[in-house]
């Protein structure tokens, strides 16, 4: 029988079904709605900030062109992270009846910065820091291996300067995993990450069936394997060879309720989804 309540619910980029992806509305909304823990991609500015965006260029996700390492935090906060998005979406409210016709609103909503500036991991942190409840954190280092050291670098002295590292991954509200897990596609980020700060819990993520890692072994001193849907469906059995390498299973990116069911029969340990709250219903949470 599955267990619907051990599973953690993570959302991946934020509530990203609903509002634009790594945007700080985008976590206040997951949060909101009860997420166990928040997922971000990190990448480094030019001039050495960790920012939550996806891709390598900025082009999908904002109304401006480039690549994000070869700009500086101020070009980026300039860019406007959310209006992509917006015509897709339903409005958030009903218009409001004694509204200034002549305001000029985009779309029929007030500009929300929440919803449209770039977001430093730093922001992000502070967000989950005022939470008011336990929010754990998925950090995936994005493309690290081009940077040297350095994504992870900072990464760790953002984590230590909120109080992030060296915490016993065993909290005393359950046997859960730690507030801060890493995760990345490179094994080379996540060996930095071990050998710099061996207490935070590290991911492996996977695309495809690993070849060398087939068996449900994991890179040396790796904890929990985080396969894609696409591979868990071609490959059911692998949750449970995971499992019996003592690993555990966080599956991405998990939106289709047969989905999140095929992964409750497998037992897998969390669910990575856009959509944390049709998640949360679907488990009846
Ligand atoms: O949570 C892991 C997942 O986010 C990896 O894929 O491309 O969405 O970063 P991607
Ligand atoms: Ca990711």
């Amino acid at each position: 029988m599955p267990n619907r309540t051990a599973v953690r619910v993570v959302a991946h980029r934020g509530s990203s079904g609903a509002v634009p992806e790594h945007t700080l509305a985008a976590y206040r909304r997951a949060i909101e709605e009860g997420a166990d823990a928040l997922e971000c991609d990190v990448r480094l500015t030019a001039d050495g900030h960790l920012v939550c965006v996806h891709d390598r260029r900025v082009d999908r996700t904002s109304n401006g062109r480039g690549v994000v390492s070869t700009l500086e935090l101020a070009q980026l906060a300039e860019l406007d992270f959310g209006s992509w998005r917006e015509e897709a979406l339903p409005p958030e409210e009903p218009e409001a009846p004694d509204r200034d016709p002549e305001l000029p609103v985009p779309g029929g909503r007030l500009p929300d910065p929440e919803r449209s500036s770039v977001l430093t991991l730093e922001r992000l942190l502070e967000l989950v820091a005022d939470a008011g409840r336990r929010v754990e954190l998925a950090i995936e280092t994005k493309h690290p291996t081009r940077y040297a050291g350095r994504v992870e670098a900072e990464l760790l002295r953002m984590l230590h300067r909120f109080g992030l590292v060296g915490q016993d991954p065993r909290q005393p509200d359950g046997a859960g995993p730690g507030p801060v897990r890493i995760m990345s596609f490179s094994q080379l980020s996540l060996r930095r990450v071990r050998e710099a700060a061996p207490s935070i819990p590290t991911v492996f993520l996977m695309e495809r069936l690993p070849l060398r890692f087939r068996d449900g072994s994991l890179p040396r001193g790796v904890e929990i394997a985080g396969p894609g849907i696409e591979l868990v469906r071609a490959n059911p059995g692998f949750v449970a060879r995971l499992h019996r390498a003592g690993h555990r299973v966080h599956v991405w990116t998990v939106d289709d309720p047969a989905d999140v069911e095929l992964c409750l029969r497998l037992g897998v340990d969390a669910i990575i989804t856009n959509r944390p709250r049709e998640v949360l219903d679907q488990l009846g949470r």
